[in-house]
């Protein structure tokens, strides 16, 4: 154990009873999100009640960074550069802001991160978190003396956060949306990807842990909770009836919780969607029809130098199952261009499955080689102005596509959930069931319902809608 703090009288963070302040700034993937949230929880018995709207007013900023792509670390120092002068600053005024790097870049860099920047108090990786009070004890106890821990603990950092405290910060509104994290990590290996070195192995939370999290989201006001994880559908947890419960079960006893309406899970991997996941889209109405099911590339051969193993026939065949089972599903997924070793032809290849396919959305990305995977090594590394055309191309070929899903939603009567004011008075925000964002006028009384709205118009992303008055019975 760690203990409490001692600070000097001066500092503002020496007055045990004062709430403080916490910025966070979330950079890549929505489990940073979830994540930022997780450890917002953790530090509520540190004093941390308020939220800072920016770092000027923060007691403790914490950067949470991606490693995923380009160049990840240059654009944390670059922050943490700017981090510095505030630092100093607040140091010019008698005061004292801590600064803390978490995320896959923390993890990845470690020691050389706190060599390159000495002024970061604390650098933690994504599995310890649940540490984060005491690292803070320890960094407030010393100043001047970086704390690190990038380790990936035995014990289960779920097991030790506090349950998520929505509204345990005065001022956040009800969220209607969240995001439950039930797995993390991954044992896939995909070639180019750092995810399996920054995240470690696949883990799956037990089911009750998850049905608990997600009673609780409801509570507090969510009608939609999405379930998050590096390789979501590889999920494989204890149910309570000690069986051992796949996605497709775990959706199904989350569907049962009164008040829930919605269901989403990201992201999948084509290898592990079973069966019974597929029979839940068919059968599970509160599961949205919507699946991002990243498949990268549209050829074989890169597939095989991805280490992806499946091929581009076993991703349209399982579309063509899915969507059987369920035919308004709307699809997204992730590509890579440029993966080492890609020729033109292969590239026309991953044109063709888009357009066999049909997406409502897609992520696509120039291949960028991450230190330590066994793609940066590869001989046949792909030139930045091929990489830079193959994007354009495919890009213009998807948003061509999102245009036309989006077009075809005009004049059509669909149930959206009511997440939010709008951007102008007097209007709402919501999400269709296939995540598109939608634009209607109506009393904020209705956030956090589900109500059927008419599409009046598509816009590049999103929709705007006129609400269907009730009618007199
Ligand atoms: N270069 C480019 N894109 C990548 N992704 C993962 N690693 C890399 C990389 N090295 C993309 C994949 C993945 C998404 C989250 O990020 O498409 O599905
Ligand atoms: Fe990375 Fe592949 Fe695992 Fe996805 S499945 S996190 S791309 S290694």
């Amino acid at each position: 154990m760690t203990a409490a703090p001692i600070l000097p009288p001066p500092s503002p963070l020496a007055a045990p009873l004062a709430a403080r302040r916490l910025h966070v700034i979330t950079w890549g993937c929505q489990m940073n999100v979830y994540d930022s949230g997780r450890m917002a929880d953790a530090l509520v018995p540190a004093g941390f009640t308020e939220a800072a709207a920016t770092p000027e007013t923060a007691d403790l900023v914490i950067l949470n960074t991606c490693h995923i792509r380009d160049r990840a670390a240059e654009k944390v120092f670059s922050e943490l550069g700017r981090l510095r002068l505030l630092k100093e600053d607040r140091a010019r005024a008698g005061g004292r802001m801590i600064l803390a790097v978490a995320g896959c870049v923390a993890q990845a860099e470690g020691e050389a991160l706190i060599a390159r920047a000495p002024f970061v108090d604390i650098v933690l990786g994504p599995q310890t978190y649940h540490r984060l009070p005491a690292l803070l004890a320890r960094a407030e106890a010393a100043p001047g003396e970086p704390v690190l821990d990038t380790e990936f603990p035995p014990e289960d950092k779920f097991d030790h956060l506090p349950q998520p405290t929505p509204g345990a910060i005065p001022g956040a509104a009800p969220r209607i949306t969240a995001f439950l994290a039930i797995q993390e990590g991954c044992d896939k290996f995909c070639a180019f990807c750092v995810v399996p070195y920054t995240r470690g192995a696949e883990q799956s939370r037990p089911a009750a842990a998850v049905l608990d999290e997600a009673t609780r989201l409801v509570a507090a006001g969510a009608r939609e909770i999405t379930l998050l994880g590096q390789n979501v559908n590889a999920w494989h947890g204890a149910g309570p009836d000690g069986a051992t419960w796949t996605l497709a079960r775990l959706l199904a006893a989350l569907a049962e919780i009164p008040g829930l309406a919605r269901l989403r899970y990201t992201t999948s991997h084509p290898r592990d969607m079973g069966d019974d996941l597929i029979a839940a889209h068919r059968d599970l109405p509160a599961l949205m029809p919507f699946l991002h099911l990243p498949v990268q590339s549209g050829s074989d051969r890169v597939l095989a130098a991805m280490n992806r193993r499946h091929t581009a026939a076993d991703y349209i065949a399982l579309i063509a199952r899915l969507r059987a089972a369920r035919p308004d599903l709307a699809l997204s997924s992730d590509f890579i261009v440029g993966h080492p070793g890609e020729t033109e032809a292969d590239f026309q290849a991953t044109m063709a499955l888009v357009r066999a396919l049909g997406f409502a959305q897609a992520y696509s990305f120039k291949y960028s080689a991450r230190p330590g995977t066994p793609a940066a090594a590869a001989p046949d590394q792909v030139a930045e102005a091929d990489k830079d055309r193959r994007l354009a191309e495919l890009q213009a070929l998807i948003r061509a596509q999102q245009a036309r899903f989006n077009a075809a939603c005009v004049g059509q009567t669909v149930p959206v959930l009511v997440t939010g004011p709008g951007r102008h008075p007097g209007q709402l925000a919501g999400r269709s069931p296939w995540l598109q964002p939608v634009h209607f006028f109506g009393p904020p009384a209705l956030i956090g319902a589900e109500i059927p709205v008419t599409i009046a118009a598509a816009l590049p992303n999103s929709l705007s809608a006129v609400r269907q008055e009730r009618t007199a019975a």
